[in-house]
């Protein structure tokens, strides 16, 4: 009996904002030529995971992937200013990153490695002339994985 408490609160827990909760993410985009930094939330709401190992747990779909990469930088490494290759989400596993904007110096962003280390970048060539700068002012080396060609999730 003391299991069955224990476990129904903590399911009814689980599923009822797999209904309705979406998940925000950092995204640097672009408008007119230069690059934002910008909230957005994911079209499609968290639902309920049918996966062996994770069946009955909340899951945001992010998309299809075609390649990953596992980077590893060195401490206050400076990414430079850059476009996205193509839009991809970069996972932040480790650190601290920087992100400043060219062409707007009132916004800036401070992403930590971890639990909110997920990002979307999309401001390609086509839609910003300069980019985004990515600084990495961590004493740790700063870790994180970057995938490519993705689907773009609406603001
Ligand atoms: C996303 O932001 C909305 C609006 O601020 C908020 O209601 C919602 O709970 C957030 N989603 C998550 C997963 O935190
Ligand atoms: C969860 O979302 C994904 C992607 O949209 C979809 O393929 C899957 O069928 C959904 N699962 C449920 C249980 O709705
Ligand atoms: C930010 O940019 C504006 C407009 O280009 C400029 O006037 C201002 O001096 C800049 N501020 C800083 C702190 O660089």
């Amino acid at each position: 009996m003391l299991a069955m408490q224990a476990i129904f609160p903590f399911s009814l827990l689980m599923l009822q904002p797999a209904t309705s909760l979406k998940l925000n993410v950092t995204a640097i985009s672009a408008r007119a030529g230069s690059s934002t930094l910008e909230c957005w939330q994911m079209d499609q709401p968290f639902n309920t995971s049918s996966q062996p190992g994770t069946a009955g747990t909340a899951q945001a779909p992010l998309g299809s992937v075609s390649s990953l990469a596992y980077s590893i930088l060195p401490s206050n490494f400076d990414g430079g200013i850059h476009n996205a290759p193509q839009n991809q989400w970069v996972v932040f596993l480790a650190g601290l990153a920087y992100i400043t904007l060219p062409d707007d110096n009132t916004t800036s962003a401070y992403v930590t490695g971890g639990q909110f280390g997920l990002i979307f970048v999309a401001d390609t060539k086509k839609i910003s002339k300069r980019g985004h700068r990515t600084q990495y002012p961590g004493h740790h080396r700063d870790r994180c994985l970057a995938d490519s060609d993705v689907g773009r999730p609406s603001p």
